[in-house]
């Protein structure tokens, strides 16, 4: 794993984020942790004390990201890394078409993505030095019947995140996409997952390649299982149980 002296992960307190943060630390960064719920942040940060640092903030008040980011980067000192993990699927019904429920999922997973990585972006265009990752999914390759905004959401993160490296690639800053598949955290609790992977071990699967810009399955399988699905004709796709 590359080293980093200075991360923000947004979405520290559970799940992928909170284990991204906790290698970052062990691996000598000073992590700012960026969430809603300031105990988890707290117990987190108490962890690995001044490796750490909690700072509370909704991604939905997008008005507020610019002056998060600042403080962010003033508490770490700086920034080589900045990995958005924050993200929201509610358990949606198979006949329910809920605008408010989907607007709230494009708020978190796409609209605060957007207000966060700006920021950074301009930062490290500037600086020409940063990496980027956004945490999108395998959900976002294909419109499913059981998540459609949840689909569409991550669809549109990776759109924003290839445009963002077609735009700074030159500038030498790194912007890498990953598309985990189905992970043992509290987004998936109620549901019962095979071959699921735990968060420690997708978070050291991300950070190893966190510099090399580009798309990222997390295993070897999945790559070649979405380069099939993603081709499939929609009259096909449609019939099979996904
Ligand atoms: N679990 C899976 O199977 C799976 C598969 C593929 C991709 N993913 C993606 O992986 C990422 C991490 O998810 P996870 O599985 O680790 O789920 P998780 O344990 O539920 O973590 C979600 C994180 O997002 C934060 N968050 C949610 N709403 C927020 C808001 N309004 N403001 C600030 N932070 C907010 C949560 O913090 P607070 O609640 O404290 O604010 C929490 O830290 C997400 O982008 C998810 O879409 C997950």
């Amino acid at each position: 794993m590359k080293r980093y002296e200075r991360a923000i992960v947004v979405g520290a307190s559970s799940g992928l984020g909170r284990a991204i943060a906790l290698h970052l630390a062990q691996a000598g960064s000073t992590v700012v942790a960026v969430a809603r719920r300031g105990d988890r942040l707290r117990e987190l940060a108490d962890s690995s004390p001044g490796r750490i640092l909690p700072l509370v903030h909704d991604v939905t008040r997008t008005e507020e990201a610019a002056r998060a980011f600042a403080d962010a980067c003033t508490m770490a000192g700086g920034l080589d890394l900045i990995v958005y993990s924050a993200g929201f699927m509610p358990t949606v019904g198979a006949t329910e078409f809920n605008t408010e429920k989907d607007l709230r999922i494009f708020a978190v997973n796409v609209l605060g993505a957007i207000a966060w990585l700006n920021q950074a972006a301009e930062r490290f265009q500037q600086a020409g030095h940063g990496a980027i990752v956004g945490i999108g999914s395998v959900a976002g390759d294909r419109g499913r019947r059981g998540q459609p905004a949840y689909n569409a959401s991550k669809a549109a993160l990776h759109a924003y995140l290839e445009a963002l490296r077609n735009r700074l690639y030159a500038r030498g800053v790194s912007v890498a996409t990953f598309k985990p598949g189905p992970m043992r955290t509290e987004m998936t609790a109620h549901l019962s997952l095979r071959n699921a992977m735990d968060p420690e071990v997708a978070a050291a699967k991300i950070l190893a390649k966190a510099h090399v810009s580009g798309e990222h399955y997390l295993s070897l399988s999945h790559r070649f299982v979405f380069a099939v699905l993603r081709n499939l004709p929609s009259s096909v796709f449609r019939r099979l149980p996904v």
